[in-house]
């Protein structure tokens, strides 16, 4: 029995295409292990989002290849490159990298990974034989009966809504690697969840590259982005957020990778009437001025976002939201930085990630004049980052006092409805509550990002120490 190791790296997105692969080896009879010195077949599932994602990428194939630390690889081992990188540059690698990697597949090739093992190991590869490539463009989609075996632990999943952007933004590679937007069926959505929550998941992420265009693309006419949408009408979006919602079980569904451009009062009427659906958005803006958001050609407007932002507060009370900016765009003056900063010290983000602009062969902004300097670049991501520390602090002291309903992670470990997995923070409980089970909790402190909770009633000790000694 052939036995394969993957590596996967990157986004959420690329996790759903690993557990694609691995379900689909499981189908063809292979065994998915995890230690890759002792597999057949070793698969690196690489992102090549900035340079330093790439770096990762190619650091984890040499790795793969050298088993640094370990014996060296077996001459009989197999190794393939698939994901984001093998998409972009599989011509340029399977050049440079041909005597390490024995294949290198395109996002379209998850479902083959089975047959492409098996050609590998029928191929006779002599010293110079070149590395098996595999060319075209990013179109496939998963639906619900698409094999897949979760990499996540048991009470949480992600569901790849639609796959591919269409926008326009000036940094961004992703729409080159992944291709146009696609989305799934409301129906095919709708199945998997079920399915999902049969067997016990207890939250459902809805990622894509662009959750709020979902179902948009199969309409006649692309809408115009500057008023995508008809804001009282209900899109696939919201159709399938009620259906999720009325799927029976207790189980929240969380909404990542919100596109700003397509959301509608409708939207916000959906997600505030339908109680499954988390308390959490996540929205990337980028910027908050109109001169950045042009260069970005982020197809909103900063006016159309504190509006948007001042809707979503009123429509959704209790509603954290999380966002993702980017500091030191070629162009970006000390004043557009200063709008930022006031933008964020105004709306106080509940979740809020900076990064610092990277400038990626391939896309427009990279060619821009005016890029700015690294040192620059720091200091202002500094500066953001240092406003968001106090923010964070107050928003985690607001916290304090509240019943809320937690989801246990591990032992001791939990999370709200304001945090995503893996990006936020966490919820800690000195009590164990079995994994993946609700419980409700009162927040008694925090720690940075992090709340400290006690089950209802229960003091902290301190205060009862305290109390002990008068
Ligand atoms: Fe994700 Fe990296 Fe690809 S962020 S979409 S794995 S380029």
């Amino acid at each position: 029995m052939i036995k394969v190791s993957l590596i996967s790296l990157g986004c959420a997105k690329n996790l759903v295409d690993s557990e694609i692969m691995v379900g689909h080896l499981h189908q063809a009879g292979m065994t998915v292990i995890p230690e890759a010195d002792q597999a057949d077949v070793v698969i690196v599932n690489t992102c090549s989002f900035i340079d330093s994602s790439k770096e990762e990428s190619i650091n984890h194939i040499l790795e793969a290849h050298q088993h640094k630390g370990m014996r060296k690889r077996r001459p009989d081992q197999k190794l393939i490159v698939a994901g984001c990188m093998s998409q972009r540059f599989s011509k340029d690698l399977a050049t440079s990298l041909h005597k390490e990697v024995d294949a290198f597949i395109g996002l379209d090739q998850v479902t083959q990974i089975a047959p492409i093992i098996r050609e590998i190991f029928a191929r006779d590869r002599g010293d110079e034989a070149p590395a098996l490539f595999i060319e075209g463009r990013s179109t496939f989609i998963p639906d619900y009966d698409t094999p897949r075996f979760r990499l996540t632990p048991r009470h949480f999943a992600y569901v790849k809504i639609a796959e591919g952007c269409n926008h326009p933004c000036t940094f961004c590679i992703i729409p080159q690697i992944r291709g146009r937007h696609r989305s799934r069926t409301v129906a095919s959505v709708v199945a998997e969840a079920r399915q999902l929550v049969r067997e016990g998941v207890r939250e459902i992420n809805l990622i894509s590259q662009d959750t709020t265009f979902f179902g948009m693309d199969t309409w006649e006419q692309r809408p115009n982005s500057r008023t995508p949408v008809d804001s009282a009408r209900g899109t696939a979006l919201t159709t399938l957020l009620r259906e999720l919602n009325a799927i029976e079980g207790d189980f929240w569904i969380r909404l990542l990778y919100t596109h700003p451009a397509h959301w509608s009062d409708e939207l916000i009427r959906t997600i505030a009437e339908c109680p499954k659906v988390a308390r959490y958005i996540d929205i990337p803006l980028q910027h908050i001025s109109d001169h950045m958001l042009g260069l970005m050609q982020r197809e909103t407007s900063s006016a159309y976002i504190r509006d948007l932002i001042g809707r979503i507060r009123a429509g959704i009370p209790g509603i954290a939201i999380r966002t993702t900016f980017i500091v030191g765009f070629p162009g970006e003056t000390e004043s557009d930085v200063d709008e930022l900063c006031a933008f964020i010290r105004e709306t106080k983000f509940e979740r809020l990630g900076v990064f610092r602009y990277s400038q990626e062969e391939g896309t427009r902004a990279a060619k821009m004049e005016e890029q700015i300097p690294k040192k620059t670049k720091e200091a202002r991501w500094h500066r953001v980052m240092k406003l968001q520390q106090e923010i964070a602090a107050e928003v985690s002291h607001g916290f304090v006092g509240r019943t809320l309903k937690i989801l246990v992670e591990e032992p001791g470990v939990a999370r709200g409805e304001a945090d995503a997995p893996d990006i936020d923070g966490r919820v800690y409980l000195p009590i164990t509550v079995p994994v993946g089970d609700f419980v409700n909790v009162e927040i008694t402190g925090y720690e940075d990002y992090d709340l400290l909770a006690l089950p209802i009633g229960e003091e902290p000790s301190i205060r009862k120490i305290a109390r002990q000694a008068q």
